[in-house]
This record gives C-alpha cells, sequence and structure tokens, in this order.
C-alpha cells in the first residue's frame, strides 16, 4: 500500500517536472570575472550587460515560441550560472547535479540541486570526487538512446560509467584535446535524426574513431574552424529548429538538407565568458510542447 502511493506520488512529480522543458537563467548578474576557459582571457569586466540582456532576451523569446520555459533565480557572485547546462543532466525526471571541477563555480551546485529538488526531480547520489559538468559534457542521443559524455577538461573520465548506472543508457566518452572547446556541447551536437554535427579537431583519434563507429558518413556534419568558433555547435534543437549563435552559409546549406532550420540569435556577450545557446539552457524533458 505505501509502495502504491509513494509510486504515484513519483508520478505525480514526474509529470510536473515534464511540464517544463528547457531551464534558463537570466542574466542580471552574468559577467566574466575570474578566467576558466581560455575565451575569458582579457574578457574581466568587459561584459555589456545590457547587450547581454538583450541577446538573452531574444534567445528567450524565440524558445519561448516552441517550448517550454523555467526559470532559475540568479545569484549575485556567481556570473556563470546563466549558462544552465551545466546545473546537471536531466533525463526521465531524474537529475544529476554537476560536481563542479571549476572550484569558482561549486558555489552553484547548492542552487541547482534547491532547484531541481523544489520542481519534484529525483537526484541521483553522485560521488564527491568525481567531476562533472553537467549537460555541458552529457549530450543524449535519442535517436540511438546513447549518452555522449565528454571528458578531459572538466568532467572526470570516470562520468561516463556512472551515467550508464544511473540512467541505464549506454554512454559512449570522448576526449576533450583542444582547451578552445573545453565542453562537449561547444564542439558536438547529436541531432534528433540521427545527424551529429561537431568540430573533429577538438577530439582525440580514438574518440573520432569512436564518433565514426556509431554514425554513419552521411550523418556526421562536420564543421570548419571558423564555424566551431562562432559557437555552431553550442546548439539547441526544438522541434525541427536549431538556435545557434551563428552558422555560414555552407553549414546552413548542410543543415537544411538534413531537414533543419537554422536561426541565428547572436550572442556574442556571452562568447566572452565562453558560452553560448546550448550553453545558456538545460534541456528538462523531450524539448518541444507535448
Ligand atoms: N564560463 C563558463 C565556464 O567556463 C562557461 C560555461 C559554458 N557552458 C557550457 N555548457 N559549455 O564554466
Amino acid at each position: 500500500m505505501n509502495l502504491h502511493i509513494k509510486t504515484l506520488e513519483n508520478d505525480a512529480r514526474r509529470r510536473r517536472a515534464a511540464h517544463a522543458s528547457i531551464l534558463m537563467c537570466a542574466p542580471h548578474h552574468f559577467g566574466v570575472d575570474y578566467i576558466i576557459n581560455p575565451w575569458m582571457e582579457n574578457q574581466i569586466g568587459r561584459t555589456d550587460v545590457s547587450r547581454a540582456r538583450d541577446q538573452w532576451d531574444n534567445l528567450r523569446r524565440h524558445l519561448s515560441g516552441c517550448a517550454n520555459l523555467a526559470f532559475v533565480t540568479a545569484e549575485s557572485g556567481l556570473p556563470d550560472m546563466v549558462f544552465t547546462a551545466n546545473a546537471g543532466l536531466v533525463l526521465d525526471g531524474v537529475a544529476v547535479v554537476s560536481r563542479f571541477h571549476a572550484k569558482e563555480r561549486r558555489p552553484e551546485e547548492g542552487l541547482f540541486r534547491q532547484w531541481f529538488d523544489r520542481q519534484g526531480f529525483e537526484i541521483a547520489a553522485w560521488p564527491e570526487d568525481v567531476a562533472f559538468e553537467g549537460a555541458g559534457d552529457a549530450l543524449p542521443d535519442r535517436a540511438r538512446r546513447l549518452i555522449w559524455c565528454g571528458h578531459g577538461w572538466r568532467s572526470s573520465d570516470l562520468a561516463p560509467r556512472l551515467i550508464e548506472t544511473i540512467f541505464d543508457w549506454r554512454t559512449v566518452g570522448l576526449k576533450l584535446v583542444d582547451p578552445r572547446f573545453y565542453h562537449l556541447d561547444t564542439c558536438f551536437c547529436p541531432l534528433p535524426d540521427g545527424s551529429l554535427m561537431y568540430y573533429p579537431a577538438a577530439f582525440d583519434e580514438a574518440s573520432l574513431a569512436a564518433i565514426r563507429a556509431v554514425a554513419p558518413a552521411e550523418k556526421r556534419i562536420e564543421v570548419s574552424e571558423t564555424d566551431a568558433l562562432g559557437f555552431a555547435c553550442n546548439a539547441v534543437e526544438v522541434s525541427g529548429r536549431i538556435f545557434l549563435n551563428a552558422c555560414s552559409d555552407a553549414l546552413k546549406t548542410r543543415l537544411a538538407a538534413a531537414g533543419f532550420a537554422p536561426i541565428v540569435t547572436p550572442l556574442s556577450e556571452f562568447l566572452k565568458a565562453g558560452g553560448a545557446a546550448k550553453c545558456l539552457t538545460l534541456e528538462l524533458n523531450g524539448g518541444a510542447l507535448s
């Protein structure tokens, strides 16, 4: 009986959690106050607050047309909290809260944990000493029911096994070798038709071989260095629309041929901190409105 009630409660909590699809955090306290990736070098104190606000609002407006949005309250003194992709990894009502490698971002952990808890997500246990920066380094590939996990800079190479155990989805670890592409979502983007958009030079040889072993050539959308540096892979896909900071004509054509509509939403202020569209969002369930 008790067990039955518990199951019903959990179902209700999950349904509530499933209502919102994308988590964002307003850039009230955004800025570059310290340096934890190469993009932040020489950018301390150089962000334009009102331009950042406009760019973020523009992305929010676009997304609100096709997804449910939820917001976590920004906290002063935590300038990177706007990058909710790093709050954790959420799948099927279960959240793994990030364990930041970057000590400057550790105070965000408790705030994100509290948000997930209050929204009714089940919070999975995670070891203290294994760094994991959430959906910045763990990208679900729904077409294959696998999670691509980046490591090498921020998240531990132990994270993929733990994620696999928690969610019962297969994981494939990818080693990141270029410090400019320090999170997997800066250089890799699985799309719902099984296409993978990525920048090959950000990965070591074994990882490139792993990608090729999973995705046939026609599903591999390799982007140029220019597109990679414009954070084209840091894209948010919702219902066939792909929101991204910048996109060359060649990449637009390639994405359109795969059936997607690229929509450019400039996010130059956030690039100063090393983030763009995907970093500013966290997928909470399946993406689109049902
Ligand atoms: N300044 C932030 C950091 O270095 C940017 C995070 C970008 N987020 C992402 N998912 N790639 O942690």
